[in-house]
């Protein structure tokens, strides 16, 4: 299956990021398409050296989050022109009442001063991305859905206007950890732009800094380490324990069943910090060599390019454009 998938460049990486998205990716990377998309982090406030900086260090995390260019394309949006160009002519088939619907739109345009003309398109950027590359499967986190649904009435209605064109995609979320709640805020995603500093655990957090997030997690007043309702914050700790460890959520209760929320909690923040400990290292040696980031990203635009390059051309003879 051809995948592809997305992930903004601003903003420090947590463990949402990487449980909802990149360890999936990790896993069906052969052939697949993996896009540090620059252009959509212009849609809100954003200072132009933090957007340079930032391009190049999720591109060391990705890298050390398993994704191996000479097996996957990994590439920045604007390196590729094609995105920008199949954004414009696929606003002509979106309508304005479906992009006033989505979520993200509204959740963000509330916490913004200045509510940009990119914010509202950013999901038909979105499905550009999708589909210039005849993407199968779209891995996200259950926050994207709704914006590949969107893509998939996009290539629908392209398809019916100028004929098959793009390939209509699915989406996949994982199983598990779809939604990796705010340590502080359980029934908010976790997140650098809404949720709370001290319930969002970045994956290059310092292990003390890991420890102390995870021990003031937000639980209820019970003692059991369970599922259940009024319980979402200890869920949450369940979810991101059973990815950590690869136990299964039945496993991870009868390990705890009798123990309190302290011990927990504390073998919670442990199993944490050895998943990102050697993520950390790797991003390290990564990072203190940029020339080797630049060539692998020039490397995976030109693959990029080559990928999305017919279906742009097939979309602009389709639409009746005299380019030659
Ligand atoms: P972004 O950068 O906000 O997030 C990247 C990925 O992380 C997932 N995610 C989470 N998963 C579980 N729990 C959380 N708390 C959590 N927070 C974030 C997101 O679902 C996402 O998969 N619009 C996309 C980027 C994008 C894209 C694309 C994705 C641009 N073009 C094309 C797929 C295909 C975004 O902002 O992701």
């Amino acid at each position: 299956m051809r995948i592809f998938s997305g992930i903004q460049p601003t903003g420090a990486k947590h463990l949402g990021n990487y449980i909802g998205a990149i360890r999936q990716w990790a896993a069906a990377q052969d052939d697949s398409l993996f896009c540090i998309v620059d252009l959509h982090s212009i849609s809100v406030a954003y200072d132009p050296e933090d957007l340079r900086e930032s391009t190049y260090s999720l591109a060391a995390l990705l890298v050390a989050c398993g994704l191996d260019p000479e097996r996957c394309i990994l590439f920045v949006q604007s390196h590729n022109p094609d995105h920008a160009q199949g954004n414009w002519l696929l606003s002509s088939v979106s309508s304005f009442g479906e992009l006033r619907r989505m979520t993200q739109f509204k959740d963000k345009a509330d916490q913004q001063e200045f509510v940009s003309v990119a914010l509202f398109e950013y999901p038909v950027l979105q499905a550009a991305d999708i589909l210039l590359h005849q993407t199968e499967g779209v891995p996200v986190g259950e926050d994207q859905r709704q914006h590949v649904e969107l893509t998939r009435n996009i290539a629908e209605r392209f398809n019916a206007r100028y004929g098959e064109t793009f390939v209509v995609p699915e989406v996949l979320t994982p199983k598990l950890g779809a939604k990796i709640g705010d340590l502080q805020e359980p029934a908010k995603k976790m997140s650098t732009t809404g949720g709370t500093a001290q319930g969002t655990v970045l994956l290059l957090d310092e292990p003390d800094t890991i420890r102390k997030k995870v021990r003031s997690a937000v639980t209820d007043s019970g003692r059991e380490v369970r599922r259940g309702p009024g319980k979402e914050g200890i869920e949450n700790l369940i979810s991101i324990m059973s990815v950590a460890t690869g136990d299964d959520f039945d496993a991870v209760e009868a390990r705890y069943d009798g123990k309190g929320y302290g011990d927990f909690k504390s073998d919670v923040a442990e199993a944490v910090i050895e998943l990102v400990r050697p993520i950390q290292a790797r991003y390290e040696e990564l990072r203190s060599d940029p020339a080797e980031l630049q060539r692998l990203l020039a490397v995976g635009a030109e693959k990029a390019r080559a990928s999305s390059g017919p279906t742009l051309d097939t979309m602009y003879g389709r639409m009746g454009f005299t380019r030659p």
